[in-house]
């Protein structure tokens, strides 16, 4: 009942399904593991240098002959160095997040790499098709991590009318009717974070994956609107901390320095308090941690079965 949509055969991927990019926690171990059951497999560079990049991509190969992407933060100082290091390995895909990745599409291009930027509006999305991306991500700010001002529902079917590449929804999907709902909107596959931040195979910290686990619909809340860098999190003491620090009318560089190094001891040392714990909305849907194989079945036999019931004759005909 589910269709291969043609962003399949443009990734060379089974199932609509793609792995967000994740600084920290989105390495090669979850990525291949989302690549060889059928989705596309995202290793997150963040702010990491080539070298540890480099590494990251010559691992994945040895983890899976399927195809994967790189996602790149257009802010990283290493950027530079990193597009040089990923046209050198030859990486399938590359996605772009945080920021207008405009500047650095035609070179990927030329070196026949797909590219796949984030966007969070219309104008935007239209930008990078006339840059010539492969496709768009269209994230709304339900989303986990850094976010636009614009929810996924109405994002995704404007961002759809507005381009003719293939649009992937990101932002409030983690089970198969998030999928039938985006494939309804218009949106050819969907990019999940959070959900997989639940996997087996993801390094990031128990104590972070059980917060997900444990959290609730109105469990996250989103600081930095005022740097102009919003970010959504589970709401913990660091969050509450940095909020009053926001209202205060304090400094760029006094916020710049509460926030240091938080991502890291929350995901990976998992300090639940202290820590900065990029998840989104959809986390109060997440009951479980498992293998990222059964993850991504599991959606693509749900989007199946709900498909089949909307379609289904169950319903009374209501002619306009
Ligand atoms: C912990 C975490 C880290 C993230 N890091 C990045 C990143 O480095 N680059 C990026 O483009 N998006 C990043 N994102 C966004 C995801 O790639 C994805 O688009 C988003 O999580 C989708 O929304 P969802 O969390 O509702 O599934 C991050 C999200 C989370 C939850």
């Amino acid at each position: 009942m589910l269709y291969k949509t043609p962003i399949c055969s443009l990734l060379g991927i089974k199932y609509p399904v793609i792995q967000g990019g994740m600084a920290w926690i989105g390495t090669c171990e979850l990525a291949s593991a989302v690549s060889e059951a059928g989705g596309l497999g995202i290793i997150g560079s963040g702010h990491a240098r080539p070298e540890w990049l480099r590494e990251q991509v010559r691992r994945m190969r040895e983890l899976t002959d399927n195809p994967f992407a790189v996602n790149l933060m257009v802010v990283s100082p290493f950027l530079k160095d990193n597009l040089r290091m990923i046209i050198e390995e030859r990486v399938p895909v590359v996605t772009f997040g945080a920021g207008n990745a405009g500047g650095y599409i035609p070179m990927l291009k030329e070196s026949g790499i797909k590219v796949m930027p984030v966007v969070s509006a219309v104008a935007l999305a239209i930008r990078m098709e006339r840059l010539g991306v492969d496709a768009v991500i269209a994230e709304g700010m339900e989303s986990g991590g850094h976010i636009g001002d614009t929810a996924t529902f109405p994002l995704i079917p404007q961002i759809v009318d507005a381009v003719k590449v293939p649009v992937i929804a990101a932002g409030g999907i983690a089970d198969g009717r998030g999928l039938a709902a985006a494939m309804a909107l218009g949106a050819q596959a969907v990019q999940m974070g959070t959900r997989f931040v639940c996997s087996t195979e993801c390094i990031a910290h128990i104590n972070y994956k059980e917060q997900i686990v444990q959290a609730r619909d109105r469990s996250t809340s989103v600081t930095g609107a005022t740097t102009g860098h919003p970010v959504r999190c589970l709401t913990n003491r660091f969050s509450r901390e940095f909020s009053a620090l926001e209202k205060s009318g304090a400094s760029m560089e006094e916020m710049e320095d509460l926030g240091k190094g938080r991502m890291h001891s929350g995901v990976i040392s998992g300090d639940i308090e202290q820590g900065s714990l990029m998840a989104g909305q959809v986390a109060g849907l997440i009951k479980d941690i498992k293998p990222v194989k059964t993850i991504i079945e599991d959606i693509i036999e749900e989007a199946g079965s709900v498909i089949k019931k909307i379609s289904s004759a169950s319903c009374q005909e209501v002619a306009p």
